[in-house]
Parts: structure tokens; sequence; C-alpha cells
């Protein structure tokens, strides 16, 4: 049997073991426990049209007349840029894919990496996996991680058509996106 003054030193020396691992956890973030909040605001080119399409179609859809694209995938690398322009300044490259996943209507599985190439965030990437439904005037979907400033990432992106080209297919859409890291 313990005496009670043995259980108490066993007590403050678990707590003690609690705070320095506690520790130990926020050295491991960069030294601080405090996350930061960050605001990304960039143009998205999905541009399908010949010549150079940055977004591939490498699955046809299961009904090629069904609006719903079931079935059907593109992979992209596809160019962000500052202003809703395609000349306009770059800041990065949304690579990965997006595949019809609804077969009642047009609705994506999206999964992408956005590659920053400018600025304070050059050399980060956030991860970004979710349902677009590309009609929607707003599409939300989650940011599930990310590398470099972005570490430990947590957060949503929104994403909003700005203007599409019916003839080419061609679609620049807006995208802000909301981080915790
Ligand atoms: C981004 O980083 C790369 C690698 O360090 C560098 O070559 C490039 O010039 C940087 N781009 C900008 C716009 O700062």
């Amino acid at each position: 049997m313990m005496s009670t003054m043995a259980k108490r030193v066993v007590l403050v020396l678990a707590l003690f073991l609690a705070v320095i691992s506690i520790e130990a956890g926020s050295l491991a973030r960069g030294g601080s426990s405090v996350s930061s909040s960050t605001h990304l605001h960039f143009y998205f080119h999905d541009k399908v049209s010949k010549p150079s399409p940055s977004s591939v179609q490498v699955m046809n859809p299961v009904d090629p007349s069904s609006p719903s694209f079931f079935g059907g995938m593109r992979v992209m690398d596809n160019s962000l840029t500052e202003g809703s322009e395609p000349k306009s300044r770059p800041v990065g490259r949304a690579q990965g894919l997006y595949m019809g996943s609804d077969q009642a209507k047009l609705g994506f599985f999206q999964a992408m990496n956005l590659v920053l190439t400018d600025g304070p965030y050059n050399g980060s990437v956030v991860a970004v996996l979710g349902r677009n439904s590309p009609l929607d005037d707003v599409r939300e979907m989650p940011v599930i991680g990310g590398t470099g400033a972005f570490r430990f990432a947590r957060g949503y992106a929104q994403a909003r058509t700005h203007t599409i080209d019916v003839a080419t297919g061609d679609a620049v859409v807006e995208y802000n996106i909301y981080i915790q890291h």
C-alpha cells in the first residue's frame, strides 16, 4: 500500500509529465500553440479547350448523353491567378482530379492539391477534398491538410463560377479559402 504522501508525489509527477508533453507538442508545431487563420483568394482556370488544355478527360461517363457526367473523370493541372484574367499574376496550380459521382445531377468528387508558387506561401500546399456541384452558386469543400506554412491545416474552400464559355467549356472559378493552421 502506498502512503498518502507517496500517492501525492505520483500525482504531481504525472501532472508535470503531462505539461511537458503538451509543451513538446507545441514546439513541434513551430514553437507556438497559437494557430493562425489565413484567407486565400484567387481564380482557377479550368481550360478544357485545345490547344494545350490544362484539364483533360481521362475517363468517359457511363452514359455520355446524361448531363450527370457520372463515371467521367478529368485530371487537371490548372493555373491559379490573382485576378480573373488568364494572363493575371500566377499564384499557383490546382493539381488533381474531379469525377462525376452523382447519378442524378452534375456533382463531382474533387480532390486537389493547391500548389502555391508566389508570395509568403510559395512552396506550400493546401489539400482540398470534397463535393463540387458546379451548377450551384457557391460550392463548399473541406480543406483537409497542408504542407509548409499550412501544416495541420483545416478549413474550407468556397468556389463560385466567375465565367463559363459555353462554346469551349472553359471556366474561370473564384476561390475563397479559409484556413486554420
Ligand atoms: C518560389 O520559390 C522557388 C523555389 O525557391 C523560386 O525559384 C521562385 O522564384 C519563387 N517564386 C516567386 C514568385 O517568388
